[in-house]
């Protein structure tokens, strides 16, 4: 087969009658569907019962699918257990935040610590594995599904006991991260410590604790018992297989540290369900994000609805056209697979009106239909000359499930900050700029980058302000916002002024801080004389004090009025900013255009609403542009390159008009200069 990009998604006929299969078929070859992701929720059908396994049916399909010629990601089913495991094994169902014992029911809901979970799980990994991994059509393992949520039973809470043992080595060392001398907590034996939960440290939710240190310390426990799963498993596979393995991410996604797990996934993957339909920048921080956990790897779209979810209360159809614009958005974003949940609609349960590319009376004459057969034909004829192609990014933002989580968990001063929407903001503003971006880790080497944004970085940890130090010495840029360099890696505040180690660079002081309810704004005039603009901010004012900074902007209100909001302090040959203010979109935007434009790094049409660019560079050095069209109107702009539109075959030249309609897509080729 000639290479690329891989189309198609779940596929779940042991739902339905084999005659079904063959109407799928015919309907699959139509549309140009070249793999299908089987099993993912197969477990009792493959363990029907303790001591007995049965891949019959799994045979059948699997053999069917080999033999159209599908590529096969097959999953190992591991995504909800059966209902004789949890009757046997009662330990399997998890003990919620509550402090309540589940019974079998719904998915994604097995214990991450339980021996018999753990052991039946790798086993099933294992045997679906070996018996697979001689067929040429399968392609990539998937193991579990959307691994998430949080366990507090008391297998858990002895995981957690000896994490802390590994991570501390004596009760003393974890009695000064946690701060035990607060509130009488001095820890005396390592079986005393509890997880943290409604029934204990927490109050109103899991957000709420009396120890951030703690609550800090269970989610990296969740995140790493989780992520042992998937390492069984995937140890279970390669007993017999070389084959890549993957698990499906759910983009920002606030229980699972990604970045931890990174290492042990062969490509990532991602499942993107937006939170709305005009979310544009919400899905490109996400795809970036998913393309930073393997240091810019191409991943795979491994679900989006055709048309509609149908967990939400209220559950939209994707527009016209919006299909084939956001399949395209993941490519354009590093996506080398692009596929659907899913493939037929179940019949029955929770997902019966969940989109799908063939809908329960198996109709080819449906809108959702002809879109993905257009879509279909579109990737084939477009070939592999995007795969593996990377994403030549100089900015590059900063995403930290630490600091999500220590700011979120956080007393004062404000619940009304979220972590989300304030990467979120700046991404934005970065987006509409059409700037390549790479979403990466702290950790992430930051030589590359002109410019780094680290928004709503409250967790500072190992050498990371001495990297952004560097960035700015050698005539970088570093951005950073109110509540950063605030606590260190146990959530314990910094005994120097804030922004903690982030303060040298950023050449400011804040020694308080005020936060008002959202209906509080207290205006920030950015910029002098002829460039100056005033813009709304809220939720958190600090008070910011320059210690070497130059003031860009200044608060015009309350007693503050006139003291800064924004900075910009000289360091080495570059620059560190400061925002101490939650700036409305507007004042995010234009800061960052201040620093994309210094650097020349801001995109040919700015200005433009709705449109996103991008770039990625193929193996060959092929140069790829794609512009998108996310808005309500047809855009119309001069061309910024010579090339080739590979989707119509029109050529296009420098200077002259490219036109993209509402929902329009270009991948244009560039010619080779000189
Ligand atoms: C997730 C799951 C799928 C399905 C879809 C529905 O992504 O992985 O099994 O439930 O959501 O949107
Ligand atoms: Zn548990």
């Amino acid at each position: 087969m000639t290479p690329k990009v891989p189309f198609g998604g779940d596929y779940n006929p042991e739902q339905w009658p084999e005659p079904v299969w063959d109407a799928d078929d015919r309907l699959f070859a139509q549309a140009s569907i070249d793999t299908v992701t089987l099993g993912v929720f197969d477990w009792s059908l493959t363990q029907p019962a303790p001591d007995r396994y049965d891949f019959t049916l799994l045979d059948r399909i699997v053999a069917r699918s080999t033999a159209q010629g599908r590529m096969i990601c097959l999953a190992t089913g591991t995504g909800a257990h059966p209902a004789w495991l949890a009757r046997a094994h009662p330990e399997v169902t998890r003990v919620d935040f509550e402090g309540r014992r589940h019974r079998f029911g719904q998915r994604h809901n097995s214990c991450p610590s339980s021996p018999m979970f753990r052991r039946l799980s790798t086993e099933l990994a294992r045997r679906v594995a070996r018996r697979y991994a001689g067929n040429p059509s399968v392609v990539a393992w998937h193991v579990g599904n959307e691994y998430g949520g949080a366990c507090y039973c008391e297998l858990c809470a002895a995981g957690f006991r000896r994490f802390l043992r590994d991570r501390y080595g004596t009760l003393a060392a974890l009695n000064t991260a946690w701060y035990t001398t607060f509130w009488s907590h001095t820890f005396t034996d390592w079986d005393e410590i509890e997880p943290p939960s409604a029934l204990t440290e927490h109050w109103r939710g899991p957000d709420h604790t009396a120890f951030q240190g703690i609550t800090l310390d269970y989610r990296r426990f969740m995140s790493e018992a989780m992520l042992t799963n998937f390492v069984d498993e995937k140890a279970a596979i390669r007993e017999s297989s070389d084959l890549p393995v993957t698990t499906n991410f759910m983009g920002m996604y606030r229980p699972i540290d990604y970045h931890r797990w990174a290492a042990h996934l062969d490509f990532a993957s991602w499942d993107n369900y937006p939170p709305d339909d005009d979310s544009p920048a919400w899905m490109a921080l996400s795809h970036d994000l998913m393309r930073g956990l393997k240091g810019g790897q191409p991943f795979w779209l491994m679900e989006q609805t055709p048309s509609t979810t149908a967990c939400r209360d209220v559950n939209p159809l994707k527009r016209p056209g919006v299909l084939r614009l956001w399949s395209w958005q993941a490519v354009a974003h590093g996506a080398d697979a692009v596929l659907f949940f899913q493939l037929r609609a179940s019949r029955g349960a929770c997902e019966k009106y969940h989109g799908a590319v063939i809908g329960h009376a198996g109709r080819s004459d449906t809108r959702v239909f002809r879109e993905v057969v257009e879509l279909g034909a579109e990737l084939r004829r477009l070939g592999g000359v995007t795969l593996g192609a990377r994403t030549p990014a100089r900015v590059a933002l900063l995403f930290d499930w630490d600091s999500w989580w220590a700011l979120e968990i956080s007393d004062g001063p404000s619940r009304l900050v979220r972590y989300q929407q304030v990467v979120l903001a700046y991404y934005q503003a970065l987006w509409s700029c059409g700037v390549d971006i790479d979403v990466v880790p702290v950790s992430a080497d930051l030589a590359g980058y002109q410019v780094v944004l680290a928004p709503a970085l409250h967790l500072v940890k190992d050498d990371l302000a001495d990297r952004l130090a560097r960035v700015a010495l050698r005539g970088g840029s570093v951005l950073t916002t109110f509540l950063s360099g605030r606590v260190d890696v146990d959530g314990n505040a910094f005994l120097t002024d804030v922004p903690g180690p982030l303060a040298p660079l950023t050449g400011v002081r804040v020694d308080e801080w005020d936060a008002r309810g959202a209906d509080v704004v207290n205006p920030v005039c950015l910029g002098h004389d002829d460039d100056r603009t005033e813009v709304p901010a809220r939720l958190v004012f600090e008070l910011v004090i320059p210690v070497g900074a130059e003031v860009v902007g200044s608060y015009r209100a309350d007693f503050y009025a006139g003291t800064p909001a924004v900075t910009r302090n000289s360091y080495g040959d570059g620059h560190g900013w400061y925002v101490g203010t939650a700036l409305d979109q507007p004042g995010v935007d234009w800061v960052v255009r201040r620093i994309l434009d210094h650097h020349g790094l801001t995109g040919p049409h700015p200005d433009v609403p709705g449109l996103e660019r991008t770039v990625r560079v193929a193996p060959d050095g092929t140069r790829l542009l794609f512009l998108l069209n996310h808005g309500t109107e047809p855009i119309e702009i001069a061309a910024t390159v010579d090339g080739v539109d590979l989707l119509t075959g029109a050529r296009v030249e420098s200077g002259g008009p490219v036109r993209l309609d509402t929902a329009g897509v270009l991948v244009i080729r560039e010619d080779e200069c000189g």
